[in-house]
């Protein structure tokens, strides 16, 4: 995820893309870095927050009332001053800034280099400038257009030509762009709040479209040339609702983001059931050494490890534990050289997460981190690196971070097996098409969230709250679990089903809610004796169960609906209507959602 500005009109461009670049800070913020039209197009950009830009324009500032701008979250390519946007051309003739993934850009970038093109950056994005490049002749928008016919995956790109000074365009292919209309004057950014503060006016360009961009003039056409027709809307938002998209808090919108979260994270790195990680270079020898993988974590990354520990175990038939990092550090952990260690961090600077890690590593495992942030301290550590493309998460309690966390653990099992053999070509491509199902499956899940703000309403008095499941099952227990303590401040454990009888029924009495994940069909006759044993004691059940159980309203109160898919992949879909719940208690509750007390985002101290 990053943000992206365009600016065309009569006042100096600069300080008006800086503007909106920091109003979309909150998309990325590696790097930043603008391009400026005046006779050639000048471009000023550097790594780290913005106000590193700022210094840079302030050595060295551009002149020109036309521009573009972007505000880094990486993905290919660490963060740095070459890997900052906006990308040229080698002429410096066109340049571009870009928001997504090109998923075809190795094979782009070989055909380009073997015609001779030398490239200055490691991201995806350059490529398209060296495209559109190629293509012209005196017409940007002909030359965008072929560009865009050959590069595939979800992305916003805005380009910009030196002999077309008074103008840019940009298109939509899924990530997110606005035009927004001014007086004499125009803007285009990766959403409106950038630009609520210079005009109330917008056309929202949509999936598949293309705009072009000049100081009087807005001009919107499908890729492929046909005439679109829109009305401008006016947006009512205010300020700080705009921040959060529409919603009442950062956590509301990143659970509403997971949709796209799981697209990016897939983009490009499934081709059939073959998986392409670029920066995890395990070789034939390193998987055969593997006696047991190792998966280190704490809080959020830690359940997401649970169900790793599960996908691994059944797809890889390997042994794999999972240890909290601050556990395992002082445990004199049994790792044998050759051994895999998979450090799970969404920050990629959890103390312990990192501690463990290097320890793991001392120890002779080769160490695999999966992490969010690009250039974080684990990322630099690790032998191979997993990101996970979530773009930033503000709030604290994690939510598509953990989603996208899964993801990249299906797709490490899918790589892994099928190098090793353990996985089939049939089993194979069943969980590569699942995959490529799932934000089809929990963008329905969503929809459903009244089913959720009923059952919070049922939830908000209670003083215990108990999760169960079974497997899979559980591993979602617990991640439900915390997620609804953290927020609502409500006390709630999570234990595997067939534990509950062992002690803690003891405290399930008349009207205890007790929360059941029932996805895992092998599993499913052993939980329901579960809520069985519950139910029988009074307590008030809320399930998480397919839409193709006819079964489970007979035992439950109150049922929250998955739609129907692979047992193995249900953990995605079935924590969506978990992160739910605990919103709606926690709001209902009246308390800082975004921010809990007590708790921080990263913990990057022991
Ligand atoms: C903190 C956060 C949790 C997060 C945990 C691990 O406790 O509040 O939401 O899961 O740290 O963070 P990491 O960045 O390593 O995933």
């Amino acid at each position: 995820m990053c943000g992206i500005m365009g600016y065309v009109g009569p006042r100096p461009a600069a300080p008006i893309l800086v503007d909106g670049l920091r109003r979309l800070e909150y998309r990325g913020y590696d790097s930043a870095g603008i391009a400026v039209a005046n006779g050639t197009i000048a471009v000023r950009k550097a790594e780290g927050k913005l106000d590193r830009l700022v210094e840079v324009l302030a050595e060295d500032p551009v002149e020109g009332t036309v521009g573009i701008g972007h505000t880094r979250w990486a993905t290919h390519g660490p963060p740095s001053d070459r890997n900052a946007h906006p990308h040229a051309d080698p002429s410096g003739a066109i340049v571009v800034v870009h928001n997504g993934i090109i998923e075809n850009f190795h094979r782009l970038r070989d055909e380009l280099a073997a015609e001779g093109a030398e490239f200055a950056s490691e991201t995806d994005s350059e490529v398209l400038a060296h495209l559109i490049a190629r293509y012209y002749d005196g017409d940007l928008v002909a030359a965008v257009r072929r560009a865009a016919a050959v590069a595939e995956g979800a992305y916003a790109l805005v380009a910009m030509a030196e002999q077309e000074p008074g103008r840019i365009v940009a298109i939509r292919r899924i990530s997110p762009l606005v035009v927004g209309l001014g007086d004499g004057e125009n803007f285009l950014a990766s959403d409106i709040p950038a630009l609520l503060h210079r005009t109330r006016d917008f056309l929202v360009v949509e999936d598949g479209e293309l705009v072009v961009v000049e100081a009087e003039a807005v001009r919107l056409e499908t890729i492929e040339g046909a005439t679109v027709d829109r009305t401008p809307f006016r947006a009512e938002w205010d300020a700080e609702q705009a921040e959060k998209g529409g919603y009442d808090h950062f956590m509301a919108k990143e659970i509403h983001e997971q949709p796209t979260v799981i697209t990016e994270t897939l983009g490009g790195r499934l081709d059939g059931h073959r998986v392409h990680l670029e920066d995890v270079r395990l070789s034939e020898d390193d998987l055969r050494k593997i006696d047991t993988i190792w998966i280190t974590a704490c809080g959020t990354a830690l359940h997401a490890g649970l169900v790793g520990r599960e996908v691994f175990r059944r797809l890889l038939r390997i042994p794999t534990r999972v240890e909290y990092a601050h556990e395992f550090r002082y445990q004199e952990p049994l790792v044998r050289p050759g051994d895999l260690a998979v450090a799970i961090s969404q920050s990629g600077e959890t103390a312990d997460t990192l501690a463990a890690a290097r320890l793991a590593r001392g120890l002779g495992a080769r160490v695999l981190a999966i992490t969010n942030v690009v250039g974080s301290t684990l990322s630099r550590d690790a032998d191979d690196v997993l990101y996970t493309r979530a773009g930033p998460e503000i709030s604290v309690a994690s939510t598509k971070a953990y989603t996208a966390m899964l993801v990249a653990e299906y797709l490490l099992a899918l790589l892994l097996g099928t190098a090793r053999g353990d996985l089939d070509a049939e089993a194979a491509d069943r969980l590569a098409r699942g995959l490529e199902h799932l934000p089809d499956l929990v963008d329905r899940t969503l929809r459903r969230e009244d089913e959720a703000v009923a059952a919070a309403r049922r939830l908000v008095d209670a003083d215990d709250v108990y999760f169960i499941g079974r497997g899979l099952d559980h591993a979602v227990a617990m991640e439900g679990s915390l997620k609804l303590k953290e927020i609502s401040y409500l006390h709630s454990e999570a234990m595997p089903a067939g534990e509950l009888k062992h002690g803690t029924l003891a405290l399930v009495t008349e009207g205890v809610p007790v929360v059941v994940v029932a996805t895992q069909r092998h599993l499913y006759d052993k939980t329901l004796s579960a809520v069985q044993e519950v139910k029988a004691r009074g307590a008030f059940v809320v399930a998480v169960a397919y839409d193709a159980d006819d079964e489970i309203d007979r035992f439950a109160d109150v049922v929250l609906r998955i739609p129907d898919g692979e047992d193995l992949l249900a953990p995605v879909t079935a924590i969506v209507p978990l992160q739910l719940l605990a919103y709606h208690v926690a709001r209902l509750r009246g308390h800082d959602i975004d921010q809990p007390r007590n708790l921080a985002k990263s913990v990057t101290v022991e």
